[in-house]
């Protein structure tokens, strides 16, 4: 009888579908008053014209790091096939990133610019949320993944990417991550601090970028997917209470909340990162033909107020995985598996 009662409850809870939660509602939740949407065009533009009107966004130094030749506003490719969820269907362009073939990481393919949304907040956003549609042509090849937008922060605007170790003081990034067959995830660096590169959900990579709960959501090819970022800053300063939460098709995928993504408390979010590519920054990760992404209805929402949850001071900043607790984790392991 209990037996049988459990059965049904568990059956039933698994019938529960998560709820739906819209970027307006997490914005409202938490207290982002301020919102922008990125213009796009209403008629297609060629690459040229396209970097002309992403300079319109509010990029640092008025350009694109790279990329120039890799994007243009085209027809939407997947008119009739939108996220699930979503409630609107396309009109318009949508801008498309071109991967070549055999380009990965170092500027050889996507593209890279830095939106400083930030200067209409004196003082900088301590809180905010991105929020966006991306579609893969169909067929897909992840190869062995790559990069899509996120958020940044920081005076050093190419610091915090591309192999450039977090410090804390003069930026942070947090983008997501395209692994093989579409899994998701959110890529951050951030300083690692209190081994949290131990948790359970953080893979520390050796070009210093943290993955945060690796295969939480999957993308889909040939269709719309929707994600939004909800990045909130640590405070003070010396408290691990950061918190990165990740929402795929209006339902939440990932939430991390130990996090210390700054120790100086004028590090704040500048906003957009644009920043997509294969890789890796070895040929490995490159792809092997012309490949495109697409990108459409971008939104930012921000706020001046930072994390308000509990968390630990922070006590050590090592990266490393200890060898005496690798030794007792493998030992671990092994009993375990006797
Ligand atoms: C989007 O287009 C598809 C195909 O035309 C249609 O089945 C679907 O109902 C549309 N969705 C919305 C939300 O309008
Ligand atoms: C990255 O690109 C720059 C400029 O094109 C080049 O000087 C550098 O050697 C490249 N680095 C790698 C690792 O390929
Ligand atoms: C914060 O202040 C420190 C010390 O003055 C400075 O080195 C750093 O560049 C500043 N960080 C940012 C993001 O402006
Ligand atoms: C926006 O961020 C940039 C780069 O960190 C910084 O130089 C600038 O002062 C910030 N603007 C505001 C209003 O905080």
């Amino acid at each position: 009888m209990l037996f049988l009662s459990s059965l049904i409850l568990s059956i039933l809870s698994s019938l529960v579908v998560a709820d739906s939660v819209t970027p307006e509602s997490l914005a409202a939740q938490f207290s982002l008053s301020t919102s922008t949407s990125l213009p796009f065009p209403a008629a297609t533009q060629a690459s040229s014209d396209t970097v002309q009107s992403l300079t319109a966004w509010g990029l640092s130094k008025n350009r694109l790091q790279n990329g120039n030749d890799n994007i243009a506003f085209v027809d939407d490719p997947f008119p009739n096939s939108p996220a699930p969820g979503s409630t609107t269907n396309s009109s318009g362009p949508v801008l498309q990133v071109t991967y070549p073939a055999g380009s990965y990481s170092n500027g050889t393919g996507g593209a890279q610019f830095v939106n400083l949304w930030n200067s209409t907040q004196s003082g900088g956003f301590q809180s905010m949320l991105l929020s966006y549609e991306v579609a893969f042509d169909a067929g897909f090849n992840w190869v062995q993944g790559g990069k899509l937008p996120g958020l940044r922060g920081g005076a050093d605007p190419t610091g915090c990417s591309g192999g450039e170790e977090a410090d804390g003081i003069q930026c942070f990034s947090s983008r997501l991550m395209w692994r093989p067959n579409g899994e998701g995830e959110v890529y951050a660096y951030i300083p690692d601090s209190n081994n949290l590169c131990k948790d359970k959900n953080i893979i520390c990579n050796s070009d210093f970028g943290d993955s945060i709960s690796r295969g939480s959501f999957t993308l889909s090819a040939g269709q719309w997917n929707h994600v939004t970022l909800l990045v909130q800053m640590n405070n003070p300063p010396d408290t691990a209470n950061g918190n990165i939460e990740l929402y795929f098709n209006n339902v939440q995928a990932l939430a991390q909340q130990n996090l210390q993504i700054r120790s100086a408390s004028n590090l704040s979010i500048n906003g957009l990162f644009f920043s997509t590519f294969f890789g890796g920054s070895d040929p490995s990760w490159a792809t092997p033909d012309e490949q495109h992404t697409y990108f459409r209805n971008m939104q930012l929402w921000g706020g001046n107020t930072p994390s308000t949850l509990s968390g630990n001071k922070v006590s050590s900043g090592s990266r490393a995985v200890g060898s005496i607790s690798v030794l007792a984790a493998s030992l671990a392991v092994f009993a375990l598996a006797w």
